[in-house]
Order: C-alpha cells, then sequence, then structure tokens
C-alpha cells in the first residue's frame, strides 16, 4: 500500500481545505494517508513517504513565517544527516506535491508562483520528484483592505474554492496516487 502524508499550514481554513479534498483523494486511490499540520509534522521522516505534500498559503508572496521555519529545520536535519548532495541525485520512489492557496489581490496567480517554487526546492534538493505544483485561488479571509474580495487583479473571489474545485482537486490526487 502506497503511503502519503499531507501536511499543511492554515490560519484561515483555506489550505486546511485543499489539504482535506487531497486527503479524500488519497484514499480513494486505496492509499494510507497522514493528514498533519506543520507543528504537528517535526518528527516525521518525509523518506518513510512515497509521496510528500506540502501546502501553505501566499503571505506577501513567500511562505508564512512558521511555516517556513518548518522547512527550513527540516532541511537542516537532512542537510546534517547528509542527504543534502551535490547534483541533487533522484531518490528512487520519493515524490512531493506542492499546493499554495492564495488571493492574489494584487498581482494574481503571480503572488504564488514563488511560494510554490521555493517549496518546491526543498524537496528537489532531497532528491524528490515534485509532481505538480498547484495554486487555488481562495477568498481572503482574514482581515484586509477594503474591497479585496472583489476588486482585485482576479476580481469577484468570494466563496472560493468551490465545491467543484475542491472535487477536481480530489480526482487529481486520485489519478496522481494512482499512478505512484
Ligand atoms: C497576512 C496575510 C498576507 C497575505 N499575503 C498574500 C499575498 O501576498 N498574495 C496573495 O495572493 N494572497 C495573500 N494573502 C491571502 C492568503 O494567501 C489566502 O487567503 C490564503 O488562502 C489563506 O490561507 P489559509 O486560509 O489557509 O490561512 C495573505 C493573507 C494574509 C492573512
Amino acid at each position: 500500500m502506497k503511503e502519503v502524508v499531507i501536511i499543511y499550514w492554515s490560519k484561515t481554513g483555506n489550505t486546511e481545505q485543499v489539504a482535506k479534498s487531497i486527503e479524500a483523494g488519497a484514499k480513494q486511490a486505496g492509499a494510507e494517508v497522514t493528514l498533519l499540520k506543520t507543528e504537528e509534522a517535526e518528527d516525521i521522516d518525509f523518506y518513510d513517504y512515497d509521496l510528500v505534500c506540502v501546502g501553505v498559503p501566499s503571505y506577501h508572496w513567500h511562505p508564512p513565517k512558521s511555516a517556513d521555519r518548518f522547512l527550513k529545520d527540516k532541511f537542516k536535519e537532512y542537510r546534517q544527516a547528509g542527504k543534502v548532495k551535490l547534483g541533487a541525485p533522484k531518490v528512487e520512489g520519493k515524490q512531493a506535491l506542492v499546493f499554495c492557496t492564495y488571493s492574489g489581490p494584487h498581482t494574481g496567480l503571480d503572488e504564488a508562483t514563488p511560494v510554490g517554487d521555493y517549496v518546491a526546492q526543498f524537496f528537489a534538493h532531497l532528491g524528490f520528484t515534485v509532481l505538480d505544483k498547484w495554486y487555488v485561488l481562495c477568498e481572503f479571509r482574514a482581515k484586509g483592505p477594503k474591497g479585496v474580495n472583489l476588486e482585485g487583479r482576479m476580481g469577484d473571489i468570494r466563496g472560493l474554492p468551490t465545491e467543484e474545485k475542491l472535487a477536481e482537486i480530489s480526482q487529481d490526487t486520485k489519478e496522481i496516487v494512482k499512478n505512484l
């Protein structure tokens, strides 16, 4: 049975919703699935899993500080263990999927892609194959500038992600996990 871990950071619930949709899809594909917040995942070993899914929101086009801390601490641990090698040779059977939620009020998707690329690099450096980076547009649910959910670059983002989008995420995950 394939082992999948989903690790996420979420303040207002968007990234958690996406993480749970990924969890549902991975379970439908018959995998053994572990869902953890970053603060619960400090002691896990990424290499124990066939697929590691990591999700964060975009905060000022970076990961939130505590999520970044989590990634850096894990990376330090693996570097000390000699797992960060020159040339980043691929480790057989180790795959990662990155997801990032964002609201894109100023410059749209460009506020999220640096986050996905950044998170993906941690896994690429560890020899994981990064299967994909998913960017999910979401309503801004924190206190934000007036009109943030209506007048930003992405227009009316109220109620996002939709149920349809979440179902699509589950379906896409199912396909990925079936093909691991
Ligand atoms: C402090 C803060 C900064 C944010 N900065 C950005 C940003 O730079 N770009 C963007 O697209 N969305 C930004 N957002 C919106 C969040 O990325 C988006 O709503 C995300 O889905 C929130 O995830 P969560 O509900 O899992 O916490 C910001 C939100 C907060 C609270």
